[in-house]
């Protein structure tokens, strides 16, 4: 391990900022003792310029040194999710229902250590961009702040983001070449016959017996019209009919998540929810109404990005701590509009630990604080090197 020695010596203030902030966890676009954290913070370390309420809550601090033209941004996310929790740590959370439970009060530490030593060094030529984001958990901060202009009014040239990943051993970095992370999407179907008494099914039409075909009949997709090579996946989720033994119901409802890469397969998918839960409704007589809603697309690296991005993190862990190219995760990240509209990439930090993130026993590790810090750090040397 080759920490950054001055970030290193500031490693318990990176602890207190991070244990303040897991103690204040606020919920996507509701960042604001947070937002003002950050925007003070970056202030004290001198940092050129702050922006806020940029996506309603989010900061974006910019960092110039040298004369240099090149620009790169790079984000952390400061959103909390709605879970109770149940760590029983001294700086647990104080506000119920609340929880840092993703880590991101340990990604806003990171980038605003990175900041800080930045700002003193000034050891890179250039504009560095720091993106402090509200709203990654599921409600598209990221979006809200292109959609606001964030690259028109930071335009960078290159996008760097980071995840702190538990599963992965304390230390490590893998960073995907290309595909990280999947698209997500949602369905819900409905499903509408004719309830009756459950006596006399002839009298009715029955959506229950439809919606249990439609379940089977949904798995047929993923395993049977994508090719097997590229990776999907379709999971019904939830399945509501019914409120008593004697009653056949009127309708029944069938929700689940799509995960996928590639922008035809996703489409794809799309297509054929639509046209086998009409089909599957046709030959039970109920009527099908299928909604579906398009969530992040697929967080994709690029190629040369991954490569810089690889090596800064082996200038920090040695390149035995780095793996260049792990199978991407099924799960979803905002961070993908930045990537579809710069080239850039995103990296799991591994952190170790028993939790797993969303567990209402889940605390970010303060060991890997001044790690991911002295990653930035790097990174900005690499893509701004010093004249
Ligand atoms: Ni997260």
């Amino acid at each position: 391990m080759r920490l950054i020695p001055e970030i290193d010596a500031f490693k318990d203030e990176l602890t207190s900022w991070r244990r303040h902030l897991h103690e204040n966890p606020e919920l996507g676009y509701e960042e604001r003792d947070t937002a003002r954290f950050v925007a003070e913070k970056l202030r004290a370390f001198g940092v050129d310029e702050v922006h806020e309420g940029i996506g309603e809550t989010g900061v974006v601090g910019v960092l110039r040194a040298g004369k240099g033209e090149g620009s790169v941004l790079f984000r952390a996310d400061m959103d909390a999710l709605p879970i109770e929790e149940e760590t029983n740590l001294p700086y647990a959370s104080k506000r119920p229902g609340t929880m840092h439970a993703c880590g991101h009060d340990g990604h806003t530490t990171m980038l605003l250590g990175a900041a800080r030593h930045l700002a003193a060094s000034r050891d890179f030529d250039g504009t560095v961009y720091l993106m402090f984001q509200p709203a990654e958990e599921g409600k598209g901060g990221a979006k809200a702040m292109l959609d606001e202009g964030l690259l028109e009014r930071f335009p960078a040239e290159r996008v760097f983001g980071l995840h702190n990943w538990p599963s992965l051993p304390f230390g490590r970095f893998a960073m995907p070449e290309t595909a990280a992370m999947a698209a997500v999407d949602e369905f819900l179907i409905t499903l509408t016959g004719k309830g009756g008494h459950a006596a006399m099914p002839h009298q009715t039409r029955d959506p229950l017996l439809a919606g249990c075909g439609l379940v089977q009949a949904l798995q047929g997709i993923v395993s049977r019209e994508t090719d097997p090579l590229d990776r999907a996946v379709l999971s019904v989720t939830t399945f509501n009919a019914g409120h008593a033994h004697n009653v056949i119901p009127e309708t029944a409802t069938i929700g689940g998540t799509v995960r996928s890469f590639l922008p035809e397969t996703r489409a794809r998918i799309e297509e054929r929810i639509q046209a086998v839960a009409d089909a599957l409704a046709l030959a039970h007589r109920v009527s099908a109404e299928t909604s579906y809603r398009h969530g992040y697309p697929a967080t994709v690296n690029h190629p040369a990005e991954a490569g810089i991005g690889a090596d800064a993190a082996a200038r920090v862990v040695g390149e035995d701590g780095v793996e260049r190219a792990p199978l991407p995760a099924m799960v979803a990240e905002d961070f993908a509009y930045l990537l579809e509209a710069k080239p850039g990439s995103y990296v799991w930090m591994g952190t170790g630990g028993e939790a797993g993130l969303h567990s209402p026993h889940f605390d970010f590790n303060d060991e890997a604080l001044p790690i991911g810090a002295s990653y930035w750090v790097r990174l900005a040397s690499a893509l701004l090197p010093a004249a």
